[in-house]
């Protein structure tokens, strides 16, 4: 129970000091949990789908890239970020996860800064050379992890089934997968941007049952975006937002919680036109997220969005 506890407790900030039970809240909650359901562990269950707002979310992707120094030049810089109404969730390469999660523990902001992996096993455990499970990643603390980057599906030939395999093993350790879809730039000319992705979550779907609709977020990519410094437009990434957005009411996100990101080449400069569409809830960062300040600039436009919907 104690060890369930301690992985959620990034999840758990702020104290409702006026209530008579001590209560914990975290931003993805509409209602405070109880300490006694926060102390059975399991956050993603005791949220029924009506608690879940979408807080937008920004998603830094480091990629292959960083050393045991540079990761901590990093999260020095992240750490010295003010409390923003957004998730922050940074997915390091897995041998820098333990380095991030004491940095932050140290520093007294892993509640604010959540821990994520790049890419999980489709596998539970056993002989898969250099394979690691979502319990291992669990167990590093984290609470999310990406599937599908399009650079595991191109160059490590990930298929759909893979993709959805890996959805389902992540759900079972209680780990929020965040699914990437997109397209590569001959199927959008040939007109085929909105059957890929569809194609790309329907086999997700296949895979999960009925629950675990909501228990996932979407990262839309399109490959042609990615590592170039040409975003696809504000208009273009809300055109297939709000595809994948009815796709997954239709499916069984029927409350629309689950939170689609856009990824592809997003920067300080370019985050405010996109935080401006209606269905993009947040960003997937690669390259700007390698440096703190862009990466909380970023952060900033994605919570000017949240305070924006509340307002209206
Ligand atoms: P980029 O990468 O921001 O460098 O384009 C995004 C991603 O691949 O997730």
């Amino acid at each position: 129970m104690l060890t369930a506890f301690v992985k959620s407790w990034p999840r758990l900030w702020a104290t409702d000091r006026a209530s008579k039970h001590r209560r914990y809240s975290c931003p993805h909650l509409a209602k405070p949990l109880s300490f006694a359901a926060a102390l059975t562990g399991d956050l993603q269950k005791s949220m029924s789908l009506a608690d879940v707002m979408r807080t937008p979310i920004v998603a830094g992707n480091w990629k292959m890239n960083g050393s045991i120094a540079s990761v901590d030049a990093l999260i020095q810089g992240l750490v010295s970020s003010e409390d923003l109404e957004c998730e922050l969730l940074v997915c390091p390469p897995t041998v820098f996860l333990s380095q991030v999660r004491d940095r932050l523990i140290a520093k007294k902001r892993g509640s604010v800064i959540v821990l994520g992996a790049q890419d999980v096993s489709q596998h539970e455990a056993g002989a898969h050379t250099g394979e690691v499970s979502a319990d291992m990643l669990s167990e590093c603390g984290c609470r999310y992890t990406l599937i599908g980057h399009s650079e595991r599906r191109q160059f490590h030939a990930e298929s759909d089934i893979n993709v959805a395999a890996k959805v389902e093993r992540s759900l079972t350790a209680g780990i929020r997968p965040i699914v990437c879809v997109g397209e590569t730039l001959e199927e959008r000319q040939n007109g085929y941007t909105l059957s890929v992705v569809e194609r790309q979550l329907d086999a997700v779907g296949e895979m999960i049952s009925a629950e675990d609709w909501g228990r996932f977020d979407v990262a839309y990519e399109p490959v042609w975006a990615i590592g170039n410094g040409e975003s696809a437009s504000p208009e273009q990434a809300q055109e297939v937002h709000e595809a994948l957005r009815s796709a997954l009411q239709k499916n069984g996100d029927q409350n629309g919680t689950t939170r689609i990101l856009y990824g592809g080449s997003v920067n300080q400069d370019n985050a405010d036109a996109l935080f401006e569409m209606a269905d993009i809830d947040g960003a997937l960062v690669g390259g700007a997220s390698l440096v703190a300040e862009s990466f909380l600039s970023i952060a900033a436009s994605a919570a000017v969005r949240s305070t924006r919907s509340r307002a209206g």
